[in-house]
């Protein structure tokens, strides 16, 4: 039975926290696996919208059992903040799970986060700040916090002080911050235990056996293809693994356990903070796609760089990412342009490129070569089948789907929960 696996085909933002909504009630399971509370999904339900940050997007359904995995990095004073402005909202937040290997944020994290970008200057990546890269590097350098050390007073504060011995040179030395002391780490971390214990499992067991049982699980990534460590246009990526690898490896899921992989497009491309990208529009048009869009962050508020679709973008994303569906968002934004372009392949110093370049320099020069489709004027916002919407939409939705090797199940024509033509089943 099914094991599903969302994941953003772009940069990001591409509408995976509405689809994870859309499957909200067939599923029994939502698992977050990578990354914290860099992450950002709006869903609008009727009047309500909500902003999650560290919970998945499945704790808005009532029924379903949100998890977050050991692949992701917590800040306690953000989860307790999100769980208790969402009860505060009626939503039921006490099936959550949370895994006792997931690695904890804490206050000298974000702190080396925000010096660390600053001391890059030009060359910063523009982090969202919130301890994400220095999380995930202590993770790797086997000094980091996991959740199931708080529990252990003796355990965590040996840990505290064998990750501060280099923190304190660092903060001191390299970067004139106050050295940070045990005793203030320890006391933050452990105000949450009481309220954390009844929560903390071990969720891969758990996530297994709820597939042997039948039920259905929907592993819902943060961030995106071209933002993973491994695959995205390092260094200008997160630190963990957004791709859809990361859905075994951040939930203790065995990989032959995932049957779908749905790759979320958004109809046009953005981005937030630095790092190459081909299509990015400097014009009106990038201003449009904002304004009409709603391009900003949901994090950090930032403005989002915004671009024409990039289907060699989305190629490589079905490739690398496996992608059996893809659910098309935004397609509403586009409407009332005359005429889209949409890159089909680039141009690197005369030389075309109709796969994404394996040197970062050349993808750095890519210049996009586009294809130009007819644009539509109806509004689309009500359109439920692929029938209803109007021929030029129809043949851009086409278009798309032949570039990119996946087919498209489902296409977002407006924000709502509803606002979606359903071409394919999601869950069979
Ligand atoms: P995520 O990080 O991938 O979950 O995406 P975000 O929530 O950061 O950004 C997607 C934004 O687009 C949110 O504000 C959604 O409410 C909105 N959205 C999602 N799908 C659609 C759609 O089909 N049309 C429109 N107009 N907005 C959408
Ligand atoms: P969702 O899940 C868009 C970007 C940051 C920065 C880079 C590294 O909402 O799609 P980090 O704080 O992770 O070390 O920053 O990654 N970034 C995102 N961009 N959507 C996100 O999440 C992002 N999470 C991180 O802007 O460029
Ligand atoms: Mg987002």
């Amino acid at each position: 039975m099914p094991g599903i696996v969302i994941v953003g085909a772009q940069w990001g933002d591409e509408g995976k926290g509405k689809a994870t909504d859309l499957l909200g009630s067939r599923t029994d399971f939502v698992v977050k696996f990578n990354g914290g509370n860099n992450a950002g999904h709006t869903v609008v339900v009727g009047d309500e919208k909500y902003a999650l940050h560290l919970l998945p997007s499945g704790i808005l359904t009532p029924g379903v059992t949100p998890v977050i995995g050991n692949g992701v990095v917590i800040d306690l004073e953000v989860l307790f903040h999100e769980l208790e402005a969402l009860s505060a909202r009626g939503v039921d937040v006490s099936r959550l799970r949370i895994s006792a290997n997931a690695h904890i944020i804490t206050d000298y994290h974000r702190t080396l986060d925000k010096v660390t970008e600053r001391f890059l200057g030009k060359r910063s990546i523009g982090t969202t700040g919130r301890g994400i890269g220095p999380a995930y590097a202590d993770k790797i350098n086997r000094v980091g916090i996991r959740v199931q050390d708080l529990f252990d007073e003796s355990i965590l504060r040996q840990k505290i002080e064998g990750a501060l011995d280099s923190k304190n040179h660092l903060l001191t030395k390299v970067y004139n911050r106050r050295a940070v002391t045990c005793d203030e780490i320890f006391d933050d971390l452990t105000s949450y235990v009481e309220r954390l214990r009844p929560m903390v499992a071990d969720t891969g067991l758990e996530l297994s056996r709820a597939l042997d049982d039948g039920r259905t699980v929907v592993f819902e990534a943060g961030q995106a293809t071209m933002l993973d460590i491994d695959h995205g246009t390092y260094p200008f990526v997160t630190s963990s693994t957004a791709t859809a690898a990361g859905a075994a490896s951040g939930s203790g899921v065995a990989p032959s356990r995932l049957d779908r992989v749905i790759g979320i497009v958004k109809a046009y491309t953005t981005r937030v903070g630095a790092g190459p990208f081909p299509t990015e529009l400097f014009d009106e048009w990038g201003e449009l796609l904002r304004k009409q869009g709603f391009e900003f962050g949901t994090t950090t508020g930032r403005p989002r760089r915004c671009g024409w679709n990039d289907t060699v973008l989305t190629r490589y994303a079905s490739r690398i990412n496996g992608l059996t569906d893809i659910v098309l968002t935004k397609l509403d934004v586009l409407t009332g342009i005359e005429s889209i372009p949409v890159c089909v392949a680039y141009d690197v110093d005369g030389e075309r490129f109709d796969e994404l370049p394996v040197s970062q320099s050349d993808f750095h020069h890519a210049k996009p070569i586009y294809e130009s489709l007819p644009g539509w004027s109806e509004d689309i916002t009500g359109a439920r089948e692929l029938s209803d919407l109007p021929a030029n939409a129809q043949a851009y939705v086409r278009f798309l789907e032949e570039r990119s090797g996946s087919r498209i199940s489902a296409i977002g024509v407006g924000a709502d929960r509803e606002a979606i033509v359903q071409v394919h089943d999601l869950i069979d």
